[in-house]
């Protein structure tokens, strides 16, 4: 077990470089399993969670090799097993990402169903569907979903609201299928528009990417492609938000700035200076006091629920009284309890969170529940007077590359340490 230990109340001064996607990556290494070969994917981030997922791979007969200039190799040629273990798939509810991909290639596939998680019930019920109307036969039970269809058949599918692993899911599987698909209301994030671009250079025919309409006419094979992974803008907006927390200003590299427009208005308007001088490059500065601006989370392109915690560290030091409402997930809130113990005024009423912005946050010992807010915590503790305590770091290691690395090079007092004792669970 390790915690951080991080001494709050200097401003950060340097830069930093924004890793690989992992909402790009994770759709990306199941779209391998559509081909037969060797793929190279590059600007894979290092997480935990790519690793589950090649585990998860690697428990279908995939063979993977890393190389000297970080690109991976993925080799799919084993491919023989059709089943994704409940051991994986609940450490990552991504892990579903498989089902759609495996009916597509093999005809069949079980793949444990995930449950619920800490943020909320976050049902599978539209991938399910969507495959249904492209004729898979479903059959749940022991905890798995079993889907079988000899070829899958293109299908108008709708969803309620967008989902953003569901249309993956369905658009890799009617990559293969017999005829057009059509997925309306479908995600716009720029993940989902980077994988359907990856699958275009396996040979997909897919329309429509970034819009609420894709559609993808099938065909019978794809190829093994090289890929580039888009930079994460979770990752991108945890940073702009650090220098909001703890004051300075960061030089922050190899980023799309296009996809930050929510978050970087809505930091603009809380007082943050953001400037783009270069395509991949954001400069960002906090001069003058936080202002209270209230925020609600969207689908893309609106405002990131992946960035609600953190952006609920600014508004809790901010001048006045800000209303963050969470329209995604119903539980999003857990870090509320937390922030709490540092100091921070926060009252949840529904889907709503009421800040009351105080003049400062004091260091203590807190625990990080999920992974955004453990991001959430630690932006928390650079703002605090004193040292804070970060523990439950699994969560952070899941999504963040080397966070404590890049803040530390940045000016921030943090440090890793391993504990003697086992954290309570
Ligand atoms: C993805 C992201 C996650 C992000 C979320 C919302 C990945 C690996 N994860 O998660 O980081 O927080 O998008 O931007 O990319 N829903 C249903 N039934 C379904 C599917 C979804 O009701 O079958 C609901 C969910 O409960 C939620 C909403 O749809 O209220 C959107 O969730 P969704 O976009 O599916 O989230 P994920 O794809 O799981």
């Amino acid at each position: 077990m390790e915690q951080l230990v991080i001494d709050g109340g200097h401003a950060l001064s340097g830069t930093v470089k924004i890793s690989g996607a992992k909402n790009a990556a994770l759709p990306m290494l199941a779209s391998t399993l559509l081909a037969q070969g060797t793929f190279r994917l590059q600007n894979v981030p290092n997480l935990k969670d790519v690793s589950t997922f090649i585990k998860l791979l690697e428990e279908l007969d995939f063979s993977f090799k890393k190389e000297d200039n970080g690109d991976l190799l993925v080799d799919s040629s084993g491919l023989s097993c059709h089943e994704a273990p409940y051991e994986l798939v609940r450490k990552m509810r991504a892990s579903v990402l498989v089902l759609g991909p495996l009916v597509a290639r093999l005809g069949k596939a079980k793949v444990a169903l995930p449950g619920g998680c800490a943020i909320g019930a976050r049902p599978i019920d539209f991938h399910l569907k969507g495959l249904e109307l492209m004729g898979a036969k479903l059959k749940l039970q022991k905890g798995y979903v079993e889907a079988k269809a000899r070829r899958l058949s293109g299908a108008r599918i709708f969803f309620d609201i967008p989902s953003v692993t569901a249309t993956e899911n369905l658009m890799m599987a009617a990559c293969l299928a017999k005829g057009t698909t059509v997925i309306e209301n479908a995600a716009k994030e720029p993940e989902v528009t980077d994988l359907g671009r990856m699958l275009k250079a396996m040979g997909a025919k897919i329309r429509g990417l970034g819009t609420e309409t894709i559609t993808i006419e099938g065909v019978k094979e794809l190829s093994p492609a090289q890929w580039k992974i888009i930079p994460d803008r979770i990752e991108t907006g945890t940073y702009l938000m650090a220098v909001g927390a703890a004051g300075g200003k960061l030089r922050i590299e190899n980023t799309v700035p296009s996809h930050m427009e929510a978050v970087m208005q809505k930091l603009r308007d809380a007082g943050l200076t953001i400037d783009i001088r270069e395509p991949d490059t954001i400069m960002v500065k906090r001069r003058k006091n936080l202002r209270s601006v209230d925020v609600r989370t969207q689908p893309y392109p609106g405002f990131p629920t992946d960035l609600q915690a953190q952006m609920m560290v600014l508004m809790a030091i901010a001048g006045k009284l800000s209303v963050i409402t969470e329209i995604i997930f119903e539980n999003r809130f857990m870090h509320v309890a937390e922030l709490r113990r540092l100091g921070a005024d926060i009252k949840i009423e529904g889907r709503s969170a009421i800040v009351r912005g105080v003049s400062s946050l004091t260091g203590a010992p807190v625990m990080a529940t999920d992974l955004r807010a453990s991001a959430c915590l630690v932006l928390a503790a650079l703002a605090a007077k004193g040292t804070t305590t970060v523990g439950g770091l699994h969560h952070l290691d899941r999504g963040y590359e080397k966070m404590d690395i890049k803040l530390a090079a940045a000016g921030a007092r943090i440090r890793r340490v391993a504990l003697a004792t086992e954290e309570p669970e």
